[in-house]
């Protein structure tokens, strides 16, 4: 199974299409601020994450122990390693290091920060004020990744700020079109079209089920050397 692939479901589809959006808003009118959010397994991390390795962008997770001056280094240590630079001046108050980083993304315009687990800011208002500035004093896209209730929440955080968010998109279920895509794109084998139609009905939509059977399925069929799991061998493998 490869653990590092992005199928293009609808959800990853639309999610580029915020990216596209952002970057092409008019700058002076529009803060580049967007969030992704939905039910758990849908694939809000996967995309953010591979999404930034394949673009550049920098990926930052946020963490529940999470201060925000910690905050603050993490991020400053992220964009010296996004652009190459020496780790030097990680010190000094939660506000000089912040500082550090506004400095550098003023540089690097348009540079894209995406960041997942944005959940863990609402309780933190110095962590989405930071957020709020980085978009506010810099040229920089962030693309914040939270659960499903995080657009009430971010909009119930800061209404005055947050409805300037630029774009929403919610992550939904995955239909059948969207698993065959996951299957070929992170399958080492073969899998019927039948087979994960059966898959997804046993698994009732949640991903993680989904990708969990597919993935003993897989062993199954390597050991038994199949190189197309087909419906008459499910029955054999079971
Ligand atoms: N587009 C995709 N390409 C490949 N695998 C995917 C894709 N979407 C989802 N998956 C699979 O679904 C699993 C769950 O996805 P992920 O962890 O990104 O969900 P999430 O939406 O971030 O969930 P949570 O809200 O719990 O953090 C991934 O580990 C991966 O196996
Ligand atoms: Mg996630």
């Amino acid at each position: 199974m490869k653990e590092y692939a992005l199928a293009k479901t609808q959800n990853v589809q639309k999610a580029n299409e915020l990216l596209e959006y952002l970057q092409k808003r008019p700058k002076t009118e529009m803060v580049g601020l967007g969030l992704i959010y939905g039910e758990p397994g849908l694939g809000k991390s996967r995309f953010a994450r591979q999404a930034a390795i394949q673009n550049d962008y920098i990926y930052f997770r946020l963490e529940a122990t999470m201060t925000a001056k910690s905050f603050t280094g993490r991020l400053l240590e992220r964009i010296y390693y996004h652009f190459g630079m020496p780790k030097i001046g990680v010190r000094g108050t939660a506000n000089e290091i912040f500082h550090r980083s506004l400095e550098i993304l003023k540089n690097f315009e348009n540079t894209i920060i995406v960041i997942d687990e944005i959940d863990y800011a609402f309780k933190n208002k110095k962590i989405l004020g930071s957020i709020r500035d980085i978009v506010d004093e810099t040229l920089s896209i962030v693309v914040l990744v939270g659960m499903a209730d995080a657009k009430e929440k971010l909009l119930s955080a800061d209404v005055h700020y947050f409805d300037r968010c630029n774009f929403f998109c919610e992550f939904k279920s995955l239909q059948t079109d969207d698993l065959i895509l996951l299957c070929d794109a992170v399958c080492d084998i073969n899998v019927d079209k039948t087979v994960i139609r059966h898959i997804a009905k046993k698994t009732k939509g949640n991903i993680r089920k989904f990708i969990k059977s597919l993935y003993s399925l897989e062993s199954l069929a390597e050991k038994q050397n199949i190189q197309m799991i087909k419906p008459e061998h499910i029955a054999i493998m079971q």
